[in-house]
């Protein structure tokens, strides 16, 4: 069980949550949320927003009855947290730019601040959020509200690209890898549905070149030309 110190609305439907933890973890790793006792619901995979010593952040979108049920958490309230799990983000040498779409952004603050010199591309669909806390830990920061941030980027500027966000997102990453053909340059992190966190129940099965694979063992970050995304 951990404590909740905040829990904060940031945008509509979005909300950013503290709890008192010394578990920590890497960027690009997650934890499995619970606030409820009661079946039928599962705990929820909620990528790590930040750590320090004794606090982890998780920034997490209202998307169903569990997720609502972490926007009402108040200080003291407990949670159950499990983790840290998941591969996170791999070692980086040389640029980096880190993009992220929707509630995809949520991995790439706490690489930002590790790394400290990534350009940061975030895209939001209506309200932009958070901007002054990336724009604290970015070398430059570039914002999209509505269409899509990849406009913005040229994947050739970098030795490594990391993306976070929607499916269809996810493959207009691997497209735009395709065209300048250099394998381990460019990395995905999945946000597969979850059950267990532990790689037991194969409800994150992920479709691979070389077989199915499990977003919560063996990512959840790939190198985006592993991963076959279906239409
Ligand atoms: Fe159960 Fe991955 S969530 S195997």
């Amino acid at each position: 069980m951990a404590t909740v110190m905040s829990n904060k609305k940031v945008a509509d439907g979005i909300g950013l949550l503290e709890v008192e933890s010394s578990q920590g973890g890497k960027p690009g790793q997650f934890y499995m949320l619970r606030a409820w006792d009661q079946y039928p619901l599962l705990s929820r995979p909620i990528s790590i927003f930040d750590v320090t010593e004794d606090r982890i952040l998780f920034l997490y979108q209202i998307v169903g009855e569990g997720t609502r049920r972490f926007y009402e958490l108040r200080p003291g309230d407990d949670l159950q947290i499990e983790g840290p799990f998941g591969n996170g983000f791999p070692e980086v040498k040389g640029s980096l730019a880190l993009v992220g779409g929707g509630i995809g952004i949520a991995p790439l603050y706490y690489m930002a601040k590790k790394v400290t010199d990534a350009d940061v591309y975030l895209g939001f669909s209506k309200e932009a959020y958070l901007t002054e806390e990336f724009r604290n830990v970015s070398k430059e920061l570039h914002i999209r509200v509505g269409g899509t941030v990849l406009e913005q980027i040229d994947f050739k500027d970098y030795g490594t690209v990391i993306a976070c966000g929607p499916h269809g997102m996810l493959k207009a990453v691997q497209q735009m890898q395709e065209v300048i053909g250099q394998p381990n340059h460019v990395y995905v992190s999945l946000e597969n549905r979850m059950a267990c966190g532990i790689g037991a129940c194969l409800v994150c099965s992920v479709k691979c070149k070389d077989g199915r694979k499990k977003a919560c063992t063996d990512g959840p970050v790939f190198p985006v030309e592993e991963v076959v995304f279906n239409d």
